[in-house]
């Protein structure tokens, strides 16, 4: 039975085990997340490709913070850095304000959860993180600022330390917001520097090239993806609102994307995870 630990997951059950942990943990923490969303963030957690720590940019009251600190106590390495200012959020484009009152009820859905000492708090703008961060990622959760300024400045800073054959995932690509649609479209899946990746409830991710041969072994993948996504970022482009109308297609672009969740040994096979039966 596995456990948490210095152990790996080696098998589909053993990771449905270790998701039913990590969802019942994150039960007790108030937040939005989709069934899906949660089942891609813990697969991206205990697969660790590559060597190196994994970075959350927007935590609001903790959800995919205690969801991955769960999940990572069933890898070799546990720990999260997890990003937020927690101060009048709206300000900086992002969907979700927050104050003193949130960062108490984060600290004490960390506590409640016993994941606490796990999570390196970093109270500040990402922006602010970023001057001086020299850590290697191997995983990289963009949720603060969804605005494109602010989704394009997190890539920007932050997956220059994601290390060959690590991952940057973005929630809400398949939200309203027009960052992170347009951010993976124009900036992941059009360049070289990506293979693998796909799209999970609202979530994109993708999987930062080791060699040339990744980068055309994939391209067919990112471009199909890439021609569904396209006309969901033309909705929202140039921050345009969604609503009337306009609501009607942008949900009917929407349902044209493909995003359901991989199987954890089709998962493995994707990004090259050696431990995947
Ligand atoms: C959508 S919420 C995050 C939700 C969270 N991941 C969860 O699972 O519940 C967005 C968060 O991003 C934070 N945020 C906004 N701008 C930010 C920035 N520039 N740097 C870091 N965090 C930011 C906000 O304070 C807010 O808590």
């Amino acid at each position: 039975m596995l456990k948490p630990g210095n152990e790996r997951i080696t098998t589909e059950d053993e990771f449905l085990r270790v998701l039913s942990v990590a969802q019942s943990a994150a039960a007790k923490v108030d937040g939005l997340l989709t069934e899906r969303e949660c089942y891609i963030l813990v697969l991206l957690a205990v697969c660790p490709t590559v060597e190196g720590e994994v970075l959350e940019i927007g935590s609001f009251k903790g959800l995919s913070t205690v969801l991955l600190a769960t999940a990572l106590e069933f890898t070799n390495d546990p720990r999260l850095h997890a990003c937020d200012p927690w101060a009048a959020a709206e300000a900086h484009g992002a969907t979700n304000p927050t104050n003193d009152e949130t960062f108490r009820i984060f600290q004490e859905s960390l506590a409640r959860t016993g994941v606490s000492e796990r999570v390196t708090i970093h109270r500040k703008l990402s922006s602010d993180l970023a001057v001086g961060w020299d850590r290697p990622l191997r995983l990289l959760w963009i949720d603060g600022d969804h605005s494109v300024a602010g989704a394009s400045e997190d890539f920007e800073h932050f997956s220059q330390h994601v290390v060959p054959g690590g991952i940057v995932a973005f929630h809400d690509v398949l939200h309203f917001h027009p960052g992170p649609s347009q951010v993976f479209a124009t900036r992941v899946l059009l360049s070289d520097e990506w293979g693998a990746c796909g799209i999970c409830g609202s979530i994109g991710w993708a999987q930062k090239a080791r060699d040339r041969s990744e980068v055309l072994r994939n391209r067919e993948l990112k471009l199909r993806l890439l021609r569904r996504l396209m006309p969901v970022v033309d909705c929202t482009a140039f921050e345009r609102p969604v609503n009337g109308w306009h609501k009607l297609r942008y949900k009917f672009r929407r349902s044209l994307v493909p995003r359901s969740a991989p199987k954890y040994s089709a998962f493995g096979s994707l990004v090259g995870y050696r431990a995947a039966g």
